[in-house]
């Protein structure tokens, strides 16, 4: 039996990938897309890779549409944008897996403080916020089975809490930690900017949004804070590189006291929480994880090194940021939802070289 699912904000860079990965899936097909400006065109016309692999029209998001069509929609829009669509689908009876950020963090206030602009405005659709679950399934999965919103995790978050998640949660590591990370150019979205221009990205890597400046830090500390079991403290900064895809954290934390300090004891942590995770992989003896080996696919390589000098760990995870760090992990809990196997349409390895 197939699902019909539908995608809004089907012309951006996690929509062509949510299309990419659905229409090769065993069971879910898609049923109708939707965007803003590209609405009228066809999905090979915006995207040519799709040529001669799938053909459809581009419609302006309508939720009755969506609703007749699709018993899963994924919404792929900007923040705002997105709360605004979930509602509507919502009230139809849809179960919406959101990639932006509208329900990604629990509290309210603390989305108005990220997310409302200069004035704070309120969160789009606050009622909603208590139906939604963070759909990371390697912390959250028996939840996002019977969810009816899941919230994508921002592609930076899911890449530190998968590195440092086990050893916060296994009380091995202070929940007081920094993050550098660094992601292509495709994490921004597919409207230009002269930040992400070829000619002024392209020869250089800089940090930016430092500080605490940058949106997914609240989304962090929450996860960190939870997966410690006590308030998390984050400084986080993230880096753009001169390519379009994949992200690498790398998360500084220190032992708690009476830790055995040994590299053994953090590895094995990791390697014991990720051990029946399909896209999981704990690499052993602190090998480094790399972005060009989980391109294209929805898997995400970790590791984790005792550094004795400093007495600090390192945990670190490398992933493609449109697939597990967007609407590969988007399937992965469309998968679980409908009860199908949980690698269906993702079991591939990546792209290489
Ligand atoms: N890029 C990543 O690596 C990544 C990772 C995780 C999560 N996310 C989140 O996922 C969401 C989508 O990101 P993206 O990178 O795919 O962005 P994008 O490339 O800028 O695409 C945005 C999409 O939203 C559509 N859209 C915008 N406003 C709309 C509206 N009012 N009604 C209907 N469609 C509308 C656009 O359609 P038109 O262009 O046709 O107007 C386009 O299809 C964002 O919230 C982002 O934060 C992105």
């Amino acid at each position: 039996m197939s699902i019909p699912v539908a995608i809004v904000g089907a012309s951006g860079y996690t929509g062509a990938e949510l299309l990419r990965l659905l229409s090769a899936h065993p069971t879910a097909r898609v049923t109708r897309v939707f965007a803003r400006r590209s609405a009228g065109a066809r999905v090979e016309d915006v995207f040519p890779q799709f040529r001669g692999a799938l053909s459809m029209p581009i419609e302006a998001f309508d939720a009755d549409a969506a609703a007749g069509a699709a018993e899963i929609a994924f919404t792929a829009l900007p923040h705002g944008d997105s709360a605004e669509a979930v509602a509507a689908l919502r009230e139809r009876g849809v179960v919406v897996i959101d990639l932006s950020a509208d329900f990604r963090l629990r509290d309210a206030e603390v989305y108005a403080r990220w997310y409302g602009g200069e004035e704070r405005a309120p969160h789009p659709a606050p009622a909603l916020l208590g139906e939604a679950v963070y759909g990371l399934p390697e912390r959250y999965r028996d939840d996002i089975a019977g969810a009816g919103i899941v919230a994508g995790p921002g592609c930076y978050p899911t890449a530190a809490v998968l590195a440092v998640a086990p050893l916060l949660e296994a009380g091995l590591v202070e929940p007081d930690v920094v993050i550098d990370a660094k992601s292509g150019a495709s994490g921004a979205g597919r409207s230009p900017s002269q930040a992400t221009h070829l000619p002024e990205a392209g020869e250089g890597v800089r940090p930016y949004k430092i500080a605490g400046g940058h949106r997914h830090t609240p989304e962090i500390v929450q996860e960190m804070g939870l997966a410690a079991g006590r308030a998390a403290k984050v400084l986080f900064t993230p880096h753009l590189l001169p390519m379009s895809r994949g992200l690498l954290a790398c998360v500084y934390a220190r032992p708690t006291p009476g830790t055995a300090e040994n590299q053994a004891v953090f590895e094995d942590a990791l390697a014991a929480a990720y051990a029946h995770e399909p896209f999981v992989t704990a690499l052993s003896g602190g090998a480094c994880p790399d972005t060009a080996h989980v391109r294209g696919s929805n898997r995400a390589h970790v590791s984790v090194r005792y550094d004795e000098a400093s007495g600090r760990v390192l945990a670190m995870c490398a992933l493609d940021n449109l697939v597990k760090g967007a609407s590969g992990q988007a399937v992965q809990c469309m998968n679980l939802m409908c009860g199908a196997e949980e690698t269906a349409g993702l079991a591939g390895a990546g792209f290489f070289p």
